[in-house]
């Protein structure tokens, strides 16, 4: 049966029609492959249990962050994905990961669509990387990528970036979803044909989106986010999809002057500048990925001099820190929201998950009442609108990162069990939390629970 695509959005139809059903551009459908073929052409089923799983076995890239997100290494036959904001290091990460494959032997070829290759081999020459095992080809067509994938047979194939290329049978330019979805479909098939492990890098803006990259994470086996402030060196990959492992892990690496150093212990390195006794920091296990990462968050409390107070948050939800600076008033009143606030998490680290409530709550109450957190404490738990502190995921893995890197004493959910090496302080609402850390005076702590009823005079 004949199927149409629309070249704009990249829908299916299965009859021809002048106007696109789903973005109703005109004249944009165009029959696609695989019309007239025969039963005998498609593949006939056979039992899962005899299906050879062998060749799916990972192998090592040598970039030990990466493996380790990659639960291994990566997969012949497959195709991941990676993506984040431009300037973010990821033809850094990519070249790095094809020298080093090099050198473990595999035949790597770099398909270079946005840059020359005499500027990646600048960079190759700045990283000193060795590449004699690495071929390169510098295009943006579809088909001339796939014929020299033909003709080096690599292990490890690199698209740098799959928004560049493009599909001269697409009368779509560059870029657009539809150019986008065909290069990396093609490309997908022909890594599960031939075998090669793929890397497409892909950019997406500030906020995420972009029609190429993220509409591709279905069609790819492992999807991995590259992140980290472009004014800080810190960098973070994160596997928000595997096929192959589990996702949610992390690797952790240093953008410098001779590229992405792997950092096998990032919480020391991230608590390396903590001034201890300094008001307004708060130290929280986060646990966002599957590695724990000892960060310091840091708030400050100011006179505020403009008609309105400011909230700025630097890697953390702004939404959030407006909803705890509401619940933080009811304990501390209301001089608190009157004031500016900021507030950060060190090192660029992003931070979005409600663990990191409680320790925000105190860095902030600390910076305002100007009483530093005991420095041996760490903090966690998700606060709710009435202040009661709650639960979260992974709390011993948080308390065994914490006690590892030396710290004594945790304020944390009541829920929260024991762990060797840390005394805990489970605390059940922000008051008991600010009467734990010592960041406030107890005269406005009162028991959590149902506020006592009004008095009649
Ligand atoms: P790049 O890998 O080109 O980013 P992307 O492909 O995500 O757009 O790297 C961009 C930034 O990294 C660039 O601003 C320079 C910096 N950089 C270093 O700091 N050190 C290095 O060794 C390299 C190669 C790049
Ligand atoms: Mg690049």
């Amino acid at each position: 049966m004949s199927r149409f695509s629309c070249e704009g959005c990249g829908a299916v139809a299965l009859k021809w029609q002048g106007r696109c059903p789903s973005c109703g551009s005109w004249n944009t459908l165009a029959e696609m492959g695989g019309k007239g073929k025969a039963l005998a052409d498609f593949p006939a089923p056979r039992p899962l249990a005899s299906v050879d799983t062998s060749e799916r076995d990972p192998w090592a890239t040598g970039i030990d962050e990466l493996d380790r997100v990659l639960a291994g290494g990566v997969v012949a036959g497959s195709v991941s994905l990676l993506y984040g904001e431009p300037g973010i290091g990821k033809s850094t990460l990519a070249l790095q990961a094809a020298a080093s494959a090099g050198s473990c032997g595999k035949a790597v070829l770099y398909v270079a669509a946005e840059e020359s290759a005499a500027q990646v081999s600048r960079r190759a020459a700045r990283l000193a990387v060795p590449v004699d095992r690495c071929q390169i080809v510098a295009t943006t067509d579809l088909a001339a990528a796939i014929g020299a994938a033909a003709s080096v047979g690599p292990d490890f194939l690199v698209v740098d970036s799959v928004q560049a290329l493009s599909d001269s049978n697409l009368s779509s330019p560059a870029g657009t979803p539809a150019q986008v979805a065909a290069c990396a479909g093609t490309i997908a098939r022909l890594a599960k044909e031939d075998g090669p492990a793929t890397v497409l890098v892909g950019h997406v803006t500030k906020d995420g989106d972009l029609a190429g990259p993220r509409s591709l994470e279905h069609l790819v086996d492992t999807v991995l986010s590259f992140e980290g402030d472009r004014h800080h060196a810190l960098r973070s990959l994160v596997a928000t999809k595997h096929r192959f492992g589990p996702a949610g892990e992390v690797g952790m690496f240093e953008m410098g002057t001779c590229g992405l150093r792997t950092l096998s212990d990032p919480s020391v390195l991230l608590l390396s500048d903590r001034r201890p006794g300094a008001p307004g920091s708060a130290a929280f296990p986060h646990a966002e990925g599957r590695r724990p990462l000892l960060l310091e968050l840091q708030a400050l409390h100011a006179a505020s001099r403009g008609a309105a107070p400011r909230r700025v948050a630097q890697g953390l939800p702004a939404s959030r820190l407006a909803l705890l600076v509401a619940v933080l008033e009811k304990e501390i009143g209301p001089e608190l929201s009157g004031g500016d606030v900021f507030v950060s998490t060190v090192g660029g680290v992003k931070v979005s998950e409600p663990a990191a409530d409680l320790a925000l709550c105190l860095a902030l109450a600390s910076s305002f009442a100007a009483a530093a957190i005991d420095e041996e404490t760490v903090v966690f738990g998700e606060v709710g609108l009435a202040g009661e502190v709650r639960t979260v995921p992974g709390a011993v893995r948080r308390l065994e990162e914490a006690a590892r890197i030396g710290f004594s004493r945790a304020i944390v959910p009541v829920s929260t069990p024991e762990v060797p090496g840390v005394l805990l302080e489970r605390v059940s609402s922000l008051a008991e939390a600010l009467a734990a850390a010592g960041v406030f005076p107890p005269r406005r702590l009162r028991p959590f629970g149902p506020a006592p009823a009004a008095r009649v005079s």
